[in-house]
């Protein structure tokens, strides 16, 4: 089977399966306080056809996984899910992206499932702030998921942290402390503009330059990871003193589109060849029209073959998608 490449000469191996679009907590970066217009279940993928999807894409070259929302723990039953993907020949690669909130209730099942790689959500380690940014009151329920995922064994553990500026400043050194007690490798994502209610401006964004200066001026001297995977979208940096590291995923300063090897499936069963993609391939209809593997083989290389160079965030021709991040899976 001939690989799928897109028409920059791209490679795609890596597809990101979001499994509801509902969450529990409510990041104002991410959702309306009042998010509603979630699909009906009807609406959202079954297991089966989501296991069927990613069969066909592994048969054209996917072999990474990430499981994401919406929260995907509160899909019901995910663990099920999560087995019948890690059996499937050809995957090498499974993760899953949560904000960690029902983490402890069901770490135990994930790993039994054979999940290992795991990136939790978590902008600050400052209670009020977590309940400012997510306006729910669960920060410790976070934690103590980390803590019992680490003790059971998954790892590697991220941590993703959201950079906004004028509010996160002060979490930047102690999450990078955090992480190198424990291990955790913290990736802070550039603020981008996904939020459903227009907040976004570019003089909102923290910049990778400006939280490597805070953490080079408070911890310590940090060096670029040499020889990094080019496809990689966090750019990972180690302190010298050989405790630990941090990554940025710069999609604002340092746009990493040249590199992407990414397709995206939606809840409700829509492929999209970009976060910010205007467009996207309903996938659902056809294997609910009865159609063969083949046919969404070709799907999936008809949206590949129209993927655009990249986002244009820092120009002004940039379009936001028309769905909110929770609706298209981070
Ligand atoms: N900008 C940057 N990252 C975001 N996320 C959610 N909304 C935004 C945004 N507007 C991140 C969350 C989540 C990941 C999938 O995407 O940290 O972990
Ligand atoms: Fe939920 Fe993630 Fe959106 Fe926060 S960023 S509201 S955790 S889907």
């Amino acid at each position: 089977m001939e690989p799928l490449v897109d028409s920059y000469g791209r490679r795609h191996n890596n597809l990101r399966i979001s499994v509801t679009d509902r969450c529990n907590i409510r990041c104002f970066y991410c959702m309306p306080e009042d998010a509603k217009n979630f699909q009906p279940k009807p609406e959202i993928l079954t297991f089966e056809e989501v296991e069927r999807f990613v069969r066909v894409a592994v048969s054209l070259g996917v072999n990474k996984l990430r499981i994401t929302g919406g929260e995907p723990l509160l899909r019901k039953d995910l663990p099920v899910l999560i087995e019948k993907l890690a059996r499937i020949p050809g995957v090498e690669d499974l993760a899953m992206t949560t904000n960690g909130v029902l983490l402890s209730q069901h770490a135990r099942a994930l790993y039994d499932a054979g999940l290992r790689r795991l990136n939790v959500h978590l902008d600050t380690l400052d209670r009020e702030r977590f309940r400012q940014i997510t306006r729910r009151d669960d920060f410790e329920r976070v934690l103590e998921g980390i803590e019992l995922a680490r003790s059971l064994g998954f790892g590697p553990i991220k941590i993703n942290a959201v950079a906004v500026k004028n509010l996160v400043e002060a979490d930047i050194v102690p999450l990078a402390r955090y992480g190198r007690e424990r291990g955790i490798e913290i990736r802070y994502i550039e603020f981008m503009p996904l939020d459903s209610q227009g907040l976004w401006d570019r003089s909102k964004v923290l910049l990778m330059d400006d939280m490597l200066d805070m953490l080079r001026r408070e911890i310590g001297p940090l060096d670029a990871v040499p020889d990094q995977d080019p496809r990689a979208p966090a750019t990972a940096f180690r302190f010298s003193d050989g405790i630990g590291g941090v990554g940025f995923i710069a999609s604002v300063s340092k746009p990493f589109c040249l590199n992407c090897n990414r397709i995206r499936l939606t809840a409700d069963g829509h492929l999209r060849y970009c976060l910010f993609a205007i467009e996207e391939k309903n996938v659902k209809a056809l294997m609910r029209g009865g159609a063969g593997d083949e046919d969404i083989a070709a799907l999936i290389r008809v949206s590949v073959g129209e993927k655009w160079l990249g986002h244009e965030i820092n120009s002004q021709k940039f379009v936001p998608p028309p769905r909110p991040m929770y609706a298209i899976g981070g």
